[in-house]
């Protein structure tokens, strides 16, 4: 029997969609989403909680990044679209999960570790636990093919784990699933190409999929340059271009990086450029889209039916598994 493979995979709302999230991930979707998988697609909104927030900015960015979702071209014909938090029952799966999945697995997290140091003033649970509910997301769903970034690949190593803790403990149930990787995992920040682009490092660290053109030539103006050959400063360039640029501008500056001669004037302003061109379609998608809330209310609401469906499913098989009544 050639079985189906599904995809599942998530993005946390915890600010505006940028072009590292974009090529790492959305991208991704929207390509797998075309071919013979079945596809799920979630908003992470707990997962965002485990990080200090403001309430009343939560439910916007949570419906910025379905409309990032819909205009990038995800069809809810063709996947299943929701909020996470709007299917609760991953986290009694995250809960059940927990009992098999030893402490120190979870510390040696690179993720948790790096949050924890730069958030010294709340390392709560959620954090810790964190990759726990990401498993359960993840086989909740069934997901055998998770496309994501590179900073989550070992989160999906864990699930693997917390698949094989369970099937050993209580009976085989869980496939283990395995990450997928698009040609950049790993998008550098404006300010600074050796670390990688995040919404957690500012505005000024990355572009958005959303800003407008001015803003795009704004920020590439200050984004880095160098008067000597600087390794990590041409790649990024080069990623960009390779990723948005003309036809034109590709043949035109892949002379100038061959020559470690690159005019970064120039360049940052024809780049500017190609990207506001290429997110043109998607900023005018997105516009009329937030013009029509109940048309995406609706979406979500199906989504989160099917995705309940589907989630009590596995559920039913678990609850008998582990002895529960
Ligand atoms: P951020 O670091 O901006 O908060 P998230 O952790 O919310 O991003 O990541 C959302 C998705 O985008 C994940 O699949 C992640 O692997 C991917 N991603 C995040 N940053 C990058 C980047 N700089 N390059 C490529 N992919 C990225
Ligand atoms: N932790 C992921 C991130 O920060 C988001 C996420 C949550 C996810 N659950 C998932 C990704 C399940 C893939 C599969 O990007």
């Amino acid at each position: 029997m050639n079985k189906r493979n599904i995809i599942v995979s998530g993005i946390q709302p915890s600010g505006e969609l940028h072009i590292g999230n974009y090529l790492g991930a959305l991208k991704n979707f929207v390509k797998l989403q075309a071919e013979d998988y079945e596809c799920t697609f979630f908003i992470a909104d707990l997962h965002s909680m485990t990080i200090d927030y403001d309430p009343k900015e939560k439910a916007k960015q949570t419906m910025d990044l379905v409309l990032d979702y819909l205009a990038a071209g995800l069809d809810p014909e063709k996947s299943t679209i929701y909020i996470q938090s709007q299917v609760p029952v991953c986290t009694e799966l995250a809960w059940i999960f927990n009992t098999v999945t030893p402490v120190a697995e979870l510390e040696r997290m690179t993720q948790f570790k790096d949050k924890a140091q730069k958030h010294t003033q709340n390392i709560n649970v959620g954090l810790l636990d964190y990759p726990v509910l990401m498993a359960a997301d993840i086989l909740i769903n069934r997901g055998n093919v998770i496309p994501v970034g590179q900073d989550q690949f070992q989160h999906v190593e864990l699930t693997r784990k917390i698949a094989r803790y369970f099937n050993n403990r209580f009976g085989q149930i869980f496939e283990e699933p395995k990450e997928v990787i698009t040609n950049t995992p790993k998008i550098m920040s404006l300010a600074d190409p050796t670390k990688k682009m995040s919404k957690s490092h500012g505005p000024k660290s990355y572009i958005a999929i959303n800003d407008s053109p001015e803003t795009i030539a704004n920020k590439m103006k200050k984004a880095v340059s160098t008067t000597e050959y600087d390794k990590a400063v041409y790649d990024f360039y080069a990623t960009l271009l390779e990723e948005f640029g003309s036809e034109e501008n590709r043949k035109y500056f892949t002379t100038q990086f061959k020559e470690k001669d690159i005019k970064f004037s120039e360049l940052k302003k024809a780049l500017a450029e190609d990207i506001a061109e290429y997110f043109k379609p998607f900023r005018e998608k997105r516009a009329e889209l937030e013009k029509d809330p109940q048309y995406v209310r609706e979406i979500l609401k199906t989504g989160a039916a099917r995705a309940e469906a589907k989630a009590q499913e596995t559920m039913k098989e678990v609850r008998k598994k582990i002895g529960l009544l």
